[in-house]
């Protein structure tokens, strides 16, 4: 079973990843997490180079960069696991591309950047996608005392077009469950266990 977690940056991706792992573990499944980009040595490299502040990357070397890194994951991981039957949590996928280069960057149209995700994922589509839906201005003030990345440094308008691009998934996507992260954190967890429950039995 494939999971993904979406959403901003300082949505609480990362917390609520670490929850489920540690539930479903003690419920005895085997669980594998990986970060996007990254999860495999090629994946880290380029991950390095597409959040070095000190690079400038064109729009679409960046969407063909972030869609070679999952290429790699998912060959060299996600596929060879999952065929185990191994639960693989994903912090963030293919929609963090639809909605960061695709309307945050504008790279290319969005039918064009969906023909891309098929290539980078060999078709593979999570069983469920947990979208953490926080405001912009939430998420700013979780994330202000952190050093910035090269996509944080992208500006107001960029995320704007991101925020309004997963909120464009999630309406048309059914896999997508889409979740207040204002919400407490113990509150944020239950939701998504009793999402899951049924799927997992
Ligand atoms: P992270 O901070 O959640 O690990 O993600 C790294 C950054 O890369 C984050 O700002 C979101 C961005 N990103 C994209 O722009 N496109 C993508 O396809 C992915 C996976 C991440």
């Amino acid at each position: 079973m494939l999971i993904t977690f979406e959403g901003i940056d300082g949505s609480g991706k990362s917390t609520q990843i670490e929850l489920l792992q540690q539930y479903l573990r003690d419920k005895s499944y085997e669980v594998q997490v990986f970060r996007e980009p990254g999860g495999t040595d090629v994946s880290e490299m380029i991950r390095g180079m597409l959040l070095n502040p000190e690079i400038e990357i064109d729009p679409v070397t960046e969407l063909l960069l972030f869609s070679s890194a999952r290429s790699q994951l998912v060959a060299e991981k996600l596929l060879p696991l999952l065929k185990k039957d191994v639960v693989v949590i994903l912090d963030r996928f293919f929609d963090s591309t639809t909605a960061y280069q695709g309307f945050g960057r504008k790279s290319m149209p969005i039918e064009e950047i969906k023909q891309i995700n098929e290539i980078a994922t060999h078709n593979l589509t999570p069983d469920v996608t947990f979208y953490l839906r926080l405001s912009l201005e939430e998420a700013a003030e979780r994330t202000k005392r952190f050093e910035k990345d090269r996509m944080e440094l992208s500006g107001d308008s960029f995320f704007k077009r991101v925020f309004d691009g997963f909120e464009q998934i999630a309406k048309t996507e059914e896999r997508f469950k889409t979740i207040d992260a204002g919400q407490g954190v113990q509150e944020i967890h239950e939701e998504i266990v009793s999402n899951l429950e049924n799927r997992l039995l």
